[in-house]
């Protein structure tokens, strides 16, 4: 993708999710993966939360025991029965302290741990998809799952699990409590359940709602965010900034109305709850001031009543919360989970084969019967033949589109052809491990992409084992290193920092030499030298002759200076060889080689 541009064109990142169908027992079956290793952990941890909501229950009982039993014993002279159920209310206040810390520790140690976990899975799995996943996703995508997904994730993790696991114990303990106490006061009690099962149902539904409008927009807006940095230049050159302004600012604007709807209904949730609760508060002193009055029940047991109506509907607010973190938890995983799932269409075998010892020339390369096509797209190498022996240099010409990078991505495995095989000295690359594929074919394109770190190190990624001289030889011999003598600190210098920054010819250098440090059997360069001036190229012409002897190499390129070294010419149309033999014969010939390059021996002079 060149720009933001046409990444915003013509691939539109609107495009909903595909969720498959059984992803929920997926995603449960990635978290189940992730909590063995840790699985006493979570078993203590969600004992500490159900002690601790249990233990909440049991306050209000020893207040009713205290008022009914105690006081009236206390002042006929017995005191014990006054000071044991306040002194027990003191220990469980002091326990309920502790499990709190205890079961809020542990669930953020265990969450933590969980989501480093996943982290980095994801961002393995995600670096290791195939280059067929990574040309067909948006990047924005793939941002958006491992930001703002395992936010949500980690938010339900560390704090709303507590306050789920904790308040759900707490309204099991009150209600059984309320049930052994008082039945009639528990059936008041119980009643103001029918509007608050109603509110809570219309305000989950409606939230997760909200939550998916949430969810959606703020990963559009990531998307927009990443695309228009990713091609910024485009974006500049094509004055785009306020096209690309007014499309943030309408996704922008759609996070915001998700975002305020679902504020509203945490409001009327909030709003409904605290009138039922208030309700059933006057409803329990209603019926239990009758009773009390009755005589059938006393003070301190209805004032046990009444703080256990406020106890109930206290945590309700952050559990509906809590509920709704879940939902968004759980689809954010699901989200991850598709990522995750998403298997490599280029598979490492499990038992691969080694490529024979080399005999010194290189490698032979076979196309045998290759048909080839981009995933649903049209057939781009209908059938494809093509033997090279080792130590060969062929250059690939052809119109733009022919299909001759697809040529070399399939030779460097990349992509696996649909139909036929690709091999290497006879052995089928898919039967190679990715490490001796990668040792053995090396290719150098016009993207040259240089990661943090000095020169020196971008070179040595090439053979990370090579000696400091042999690093300096790979950069003489691509004329890189008089631009690098004059760098404030030569090989050291950092290429992302000020005063190091490459130019695209320099960066090119810099993979060549990377290149030539690897010393591969089979060297690709696909427009490698499209980004250098002439004598730059010259110079690196003048290297390619000495490094390529005992190589075999494919060299796509449209100027034509860089044939000039090759022992063959491929003319490729729509996907087929049309053209096929030393240069100087095509040439002699007076076909399309011939007219390409009288064209350019004219453009020349
Ligand atoms: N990742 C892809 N997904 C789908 N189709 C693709 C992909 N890459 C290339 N194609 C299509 O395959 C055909 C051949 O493309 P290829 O990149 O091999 O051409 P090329 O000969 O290298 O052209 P150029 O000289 O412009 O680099 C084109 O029609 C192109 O649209
Ligand atoms: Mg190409």
């Amino acid at each position: 993708m060149s720009g933001a541009t046409d990444a915003q064109d013509s691939r539109s990142p609107h495009e909903p999710d595909e969720l498959p169908p059984d992803i929920a027992a997926r995603a449960r079956r990635l978290l189940l993966d992730l909590v063995r290793p840790e699985r006493t952990g979570y078993v203590i941890v969600i004992a500490v939360m159900v002690a601790f909501g249990v233990a909440n229950a049991a306050g209000p009982a020893l207040i009713a025991q205290a008022m009914d039993h105690g006081i009236p014993a206390a002042i006929a002279g017995n005191m014990r029965a006054l000071v044991v159920p306040m002194t027990l209310f003191l220990l469980l206040t002091l326990l309920i302290g502790v499990l709190d810390f205890w079961g809020t520790r542990m669930t953020g140690t265990l969450a933590q741990r969980l989501m480093v976990a996943l982290r980095r899975r994801l961002f393995d799995h995600v670096q290791r998809l195939g280059i067929a996943y990574h040309e067909r996703s948006t990047s924005g995508r793939l941002v958006a799952r491992q930001t703002s997904d395992m936010e949500n994730i980690q938010t339900f993790l560390t704090g709303s699990l507590v306050e789920l696991v904790a308040g759900l114990s707490m309204m099991g303990a009150i209600a059984v409590t309320l049930l052994v106490m008082d039945l009639r006061l528990a059936i008041v009690v119980f009643l103001g359940f029918i509007p608050l099962l109603w509110v809570s149902i219309a305000s989950n539904r409606a939230q997760r709602r909200n939550q998916r409008r949430t969810r959606t927009a703020i990963a559009k807006v990531i998307v927009q965010i990443v695309e228009t940095l990713g091609g910024i230049r485009a974006v500049q050159s094509f004055r785009r900034e306020s096209h690309n302004l007014d499309r943030i600012d309408a996704e922008d604007d759609e996070y915001r109305r998700a975002t305020t709807s679902s504020l509203f209904n945490v409001a009327w949730f909030a709003a409904s709850t605290r009138l039922i609760a208030s309700l059933s508060t006057a409803a329990v002193l209603l019926v239990g001031g009758w009773l009390v009055m009755q005589e059938t029940v006393q003070v301190g047991m209805l004032t046990a009543f009444l703080l256990y109506v406020r106890r109930f509907y206290g945590p309700l607010d952050s559990l509906v919360q809590a509920i709704t973190m879940y939902q968004s938890a759980s689809a954010a995983l699901e989200k991850v989970t598709v990522v995750l799932d998403a298997a490599p269409e280029v598979v490492e075998p499990a038992s691969p084969t080694h490529l024979p010892p080399r005999a010194g020339g290189g490698r032979a390369i076979e196309f045998a019967d290759v048909e080839f096509s981009y995933a649903d797209g049209e057939t781009v190498l209908p059938c494809f033949d093509l033997a090279i022996p080792a130590g060969q240099t062929v250059a690939v010409v052809g119109q733009t589109g022919a299909g001759k990078s697809t040529l070399v991505k399939l030779l460097t495995r990349f992509y696996d052809p649909t139909a036929g095989r690709v091999t290497l000295d006879g052995v089928d690359l898919r039967r190679l491990a990715d490490a001796e594929l990668r040792e053995s074919a090396v290719m150098v394109t016009q993207e040259s992409y240089l990661f943090g770190g000095s020169i020196a190190e971008n070179i040595r990624l090439g053979r990370p084992g090579a000696t400091d001289a042999q690093m300096r030889a790979a950069a003489e011999a691509v004329g890189l290193a008089p631009f690098i003598s004059r760098l404030p600190d030569g090989y050291d210098t950092d290429v992302r920092k000020r005063g190091g920054r490459l130019s695209s010819g320099q960066r090119q250098l810099v993979s060549f030499a990377r290149a030539f440090l690897a010393d591969p059997d089979v060297l690709v360069l696909d427009e490698a030298t499209a980004h250098l001036d002439i004598p730059s190229e010259r110079l690196v012409q003048e290297a390619l002759s000495t490094v390529l002897e005992g190589r075999t190499a494919i060299i796509i390129a449209h100027r034509l200076s860089t044939v000039e070294i090759a022992d063959r010419v491929l003319v490729l149309d729509r996907g087929r060889i049309v053209e096929d033999d030393a240069p100087a014969v095509l040439i002699e010939a007076g076909g399309r080689f011939a007219r390409l390059h009288a064209a350019w021996e004219e453009s020349r002079v």
